[in-house]
């Protein structure tokens, strides 16, 4: 194993943070380039010496291609992972997560860095998906500036894989929960949120009536997919979806999160959200085919790692 690091930028975030723990624990070298705008130290062992912490922006290519300068690869993860965010302050997520992609393109390829992972979303099928399990070939129809700019990115890389020689494995994220996901914002994940609420007994708030469906993966399984990609000698083209072809409604989460903590506070159905996705879930064939998927962490056991955190 090569002793330069593996950039791992947004790498102080929830998932990240998760994959730089594992890639240390593989005895990799790790450089994060982290702005810390939702991401914290605290989610880093920053007494590990194989880790460093650039804190800085992936808007900002000057420090981006000193950032990927020496590296062996790159876990692109940086971005305001909120949609809403997106609908609200287009302009400046837009600095985050198209232009720090194309930033880490421009430099991967000044530095001659090929592989790259990036974290794309099941944001850019829009509600193509109709309840049925979506495939990676269904017609993108991004309908917030977050899932436009996760497909630009997504092209901007593969112009870079056929311009420059880039490998990039890209990942069409489904809805990832675990420990270290921050629920202090309204438009946290959901899992995060009902949890922190749960526990702390304050009243839940369902956005529709309940009914509305995600493919939840739990981290660490999503984790250990990120590590196979990164070591796999040859990468196919094209992004695959990371879903487990399971659809569990906010009701069937809710009832999980009640047989995991014995009881639940006061559920209150509310208004959906303008624009919400009705039904997301993943046709995992090519993820299964490419990279494997060992068997998945049950939720009833995700939950409980979540309530351990
Ligand atoms: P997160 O907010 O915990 O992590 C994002 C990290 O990026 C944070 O540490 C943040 O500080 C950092 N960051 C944001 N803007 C930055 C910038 N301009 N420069 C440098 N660092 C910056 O969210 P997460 O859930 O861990 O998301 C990680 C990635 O996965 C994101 O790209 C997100 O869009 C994508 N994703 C997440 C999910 C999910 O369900 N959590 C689903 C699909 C895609
Ligand atoms: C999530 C991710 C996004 C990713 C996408 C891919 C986060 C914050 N968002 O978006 O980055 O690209 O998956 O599939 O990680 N809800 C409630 N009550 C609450 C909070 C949410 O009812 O208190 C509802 C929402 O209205 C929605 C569902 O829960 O119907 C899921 O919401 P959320 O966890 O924010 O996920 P996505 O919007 O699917």
């Amino acid at each position: 194993m090569s002793d330069s690091p593996i950039l791992v930028t947004g790498g102080a975030g929830f998932i990240g943070s998760h994959l730089v723990d594992a890639l240390l624990a593989k005895g990799y070298a790790v450089r994060v380039l982290d702005n810390l705008s939702s991401g914290k130290p605290g989610n880093l062992p920053l007494e590990n010496p194989r880790l460093e912490l650039i804190v800085g922006d992936v808007a900002d290519a000057a420090l981006v291609l000193r950032a990927v300068a020496g590296c062996q690869a790159v876990a692109h993860l940086a971005a305001v992972a909120s949609v809403q965010a997106s609908v609200d302050d287009p302009v400046s997520t837009h600095q985050s997560n198209f232009v720090g992609t194309l930033n880490v393109c421009e430099a991967m390829r000044q530095h001659g860095v090929k592989r790259v992972l990036f974290a794309s979303s099941a944001a850019v099928y829009g509600n193509n998906g109709e309840g049925l399990a979506i495939d990676e070939d269904t017609p993108k129809a991004p309908l917030t500036p977050y899932a436009v700019d996760k497909l630009g990115s997504e092209q901007y890389l593969d112009f870079y894989r056929r311009q420059h020689g880039l490998e990039p494995a890209i990942f069409r994220f489904f809805n990832i929960f675990g420990p270290r996901q921050d629920p202090s914002s309204p438009y946290s994940g959901v899992i995060s949120i009902f949890i922190e609420r749960a526990q702390q007994g304050l009243p839940i708030t369902v956005f529709g009536d309940g009914e509305q469906t995600r493919d939840f993966v739990y981290v660490g399984d999503l984790v250990g997919l990120l590590l196979r990609a990164l070591e796999l000698p040859v990468l196919e083209v094209g992004a695959a979806n990371v879903g487990l072809n399971r659809a569990t409604s906010l009701n069937q989460l809710l009832a999980e999160i009640a047989g995991v903590l014995g009881g639940l506070p006061q559920v209150t159905y509310v208004a959906a959200r303008a624009g919400d996705i009705r039904h997301s879930r993943a046709n995992n064939q090519r993820l299964l085919s490419r990279y494997g998927f060992p068997e998945p962490t049950p939720m009833a056991m995700g939950l409980a790692q979540l309530l351990a955190h």
